[in-house]
């Protein structure tokens, strides 16, 4: 008998790229629930050949549930993670509610699956932000080779990061200006079609905004407490895929070549690095698919022992639904949890 799953979110951008990588991985689940607001009740969801109606997340008992994948924001996670740990599932979570809690494990299973075991505490595991994975993707293993002072990176982040509304706002103004109608902005704070916005999340007292903070935070905690990071996140009209523009400092030396040969055979990474016109990735590409790529890798002759790449990835995958079904594959593959109706 296999697990009983819950997907809390599951009309949402990650909610719905969730239970389709539940079901291209073959998740051992026996039964799936679609849970999310009371809007939603009866709206239907994908789960590969499988159509789901959605029912009431505030009606719903967990009593028999295994393991909760949510994406439904903050303020729900503050409700619901606790009540729904207290009933026995496992949560798996989306929003940055319980990433900072020392209670709590974040992870991403290339990089620090061995923290998983942690969850004990809670019954909940914290998914990292999307930029903060991939990005931690690319560099641990670097990091491993020649110990990673310090990263300066600049984000490109798609639409589909803030939400379905988002992307239905791209969509919406890059429809108005083409037939010179007025542009309303509503998600974001200005026009995002044909714009960048360097804004995401709200403002730090230091000027920075809490994306960039979080890249910050979330790297210490999952790579290395030591290392320094300063971002610069800014929002970008592209409907999905996140990119980065990174340059890192190591403490020992290490070359180009040496970076893309370990990067080469590091797990969760793809390289395409061809010193030609499209001999790199684009978000286009990595949409709908699973690899961290890296790309635009070179030597910083700015200061020693210096690296820059570029780093993109599908953020609905790895920044979110694919790393959030790898942490669950992680808590069956090492024996953690035990299904409960196999258990009764
Ligand atoms: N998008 C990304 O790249 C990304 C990456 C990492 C983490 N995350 C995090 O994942 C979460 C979801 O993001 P998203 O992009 O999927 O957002 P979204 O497209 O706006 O979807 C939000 C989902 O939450 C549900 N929801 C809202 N209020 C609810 C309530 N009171 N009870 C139950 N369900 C409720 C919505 O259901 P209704 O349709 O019924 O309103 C919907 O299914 C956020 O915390 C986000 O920060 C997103």
């Amino acid at each position: 008998m296999g697990y009983k799953v819950a997907v809390v979110g599951a009309t949402g951008n990650v909610g719905r790229e969730m239970l389709e990588v539940l079901a291209e991985r073959q998740f051992p689940a026996d039964e799936m629930v679609a849970l999310a607001s009371r809007r939603s009740q009866g709206v239907e969801v994908s789960y590969g050949d499988v159509t789901l109606k959605c029912k009431a997340l505030e009606n719903y008992d967990f009593v028999d549930v295994d393991i909760c994948l949510m994406s439904a924001g903050s303020a729900v996670s503050k409700e619901w993670s606790p009540k729904i740990a207290a009933a026995g599932a496992v949560v798996i979570d989306n929003s940055s509610c319980w990433r900072y809690d020392a209670d709590v494990p974040l992870i991403v299973p290339e990089v620090n699956a061995e923290a998983v075991s942690g969850f004990r505490k809670k019954g909940i595991i914290a998914n990292p932000n999307c930029s903060t994975a991939q990005l931690v993707v690319a560099l641990k293993p670097l990091h491993e080779r020649a110990k990673i002072k310090r990263v300066v990176v600049a984000t490109y982040q798609s639409v589909s990061g803030a939400g379905k509304d988002a992307m239905d706002e791209l969509d919406r103004q890059t429809k108005a200006i083409y037939s010179l109608q007025e542009i309303e902005t509503k998600t974001f704070p200005k026009r995002i079609a044909f714009n960048v916005i360097p804004h995401i999340d709200v403002f730090m007292d230091d000027g920075s905004t809490k994306e960039e903070w979080k890249m910050v935070a979330e790297t210490k905690k999952i790579l290395d407490p030591k290392i320094k990071l300063i971002a610069t996140c800014v929002r970008v009209p592209v409907f999905i895929g996140h990119s980065e523009a990174v340059s890192i400092e190591f403490e020992n030396p290490i070359s180009a070549e040496e970076a893309r040969d370990i990067l080469h055979a590091a797990p969760g990474c793809m390289v395409i690095d061809r010193r030609e016109p499209g001999g790199y990735v684009t978000p286009h590409e990595a949409a709908g698919e699973d690899a961290t790529y890296i790309s635009r890798i070179r030597e910083d002759p700015t200061v020693d022992n210096g690296l820059a790449m570029w780093v993109v990835s599908d953020n609905l995958r790895k920044g979110a639904a694919l790393n959030a079904v790898q942490i669950a594959e992680c808590l069956v593959n090492r024996k953690l949890i035990q299904a409960k109706r196999k258990a009764a």
